[in-house]
């Protein structure tokens, strides 16, 4: 099966980002570690980032067509986004947002995600592991 692995604003400055928040796991790291999973579950990995809304809407679409499923950590257009909101709810694939950070912990206007209401589930507080996760509820779900 195959997966896309999809990254919204800012997270291509992980590492070096408010390393108090988000560790010093890079983009890079995190790539390498869905890879390693991705094998280990027999899924392939189409891994991506992106710091503007309509190319992850077009990503979205495409995943739509090509992929089984879509791991999506939206960063701040969690908070923003009807047209992420949108174009998850129009694909018929199963969708988990993941966040590094547990965004409840964090600032009010993190709490909420228009992602959400569109997910299968959602996974936030683990750092880099909750990509791991998300693959591993993915591949429970998409196996026939
Ligand atoms: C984030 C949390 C968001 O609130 C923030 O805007 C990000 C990263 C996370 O992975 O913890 O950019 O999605």
């Amino acid at each position: 099966a195959s997966i896309y692995i999809l990254n919204g604003p800012n997270l291509n400055r992980l590492g070096t980002r408010e390393p108090e928040t988000y560790g010093s796991t890079t983009l890079g790291d995190i790539e390498g570690l869905c890879r390693d999973v991705g094998e280990d579950l027999n899924l392939e990995i189409e891994f991506r980032q992106s710091n503007h809304e309509g190319l992850l809407v077009d990503w979205i679409q495409e995943a739509g067509d090509l992929a089984q499923g879509l791991v999506l950590n939206p960063a701040a257009f969690t908070h923003t986004s009807v047209a992420i909101h949108d174009a998850i709810r129009a694909v018929e694939i199963p969708t988990v947002e993941v966040h590094l950070s547990n965004v409840f912990a964090r600032e009010a206007f993190r709490h909420h995600s228009y992602v959400s209401p569109v997910a299968l589930g959602v996974i936030c507080g683990f750092g880099a592991t909750g990509y791991r996760l998300a693959l591993e509820a993915l591949s429970t779900v998409i196996r026939p």
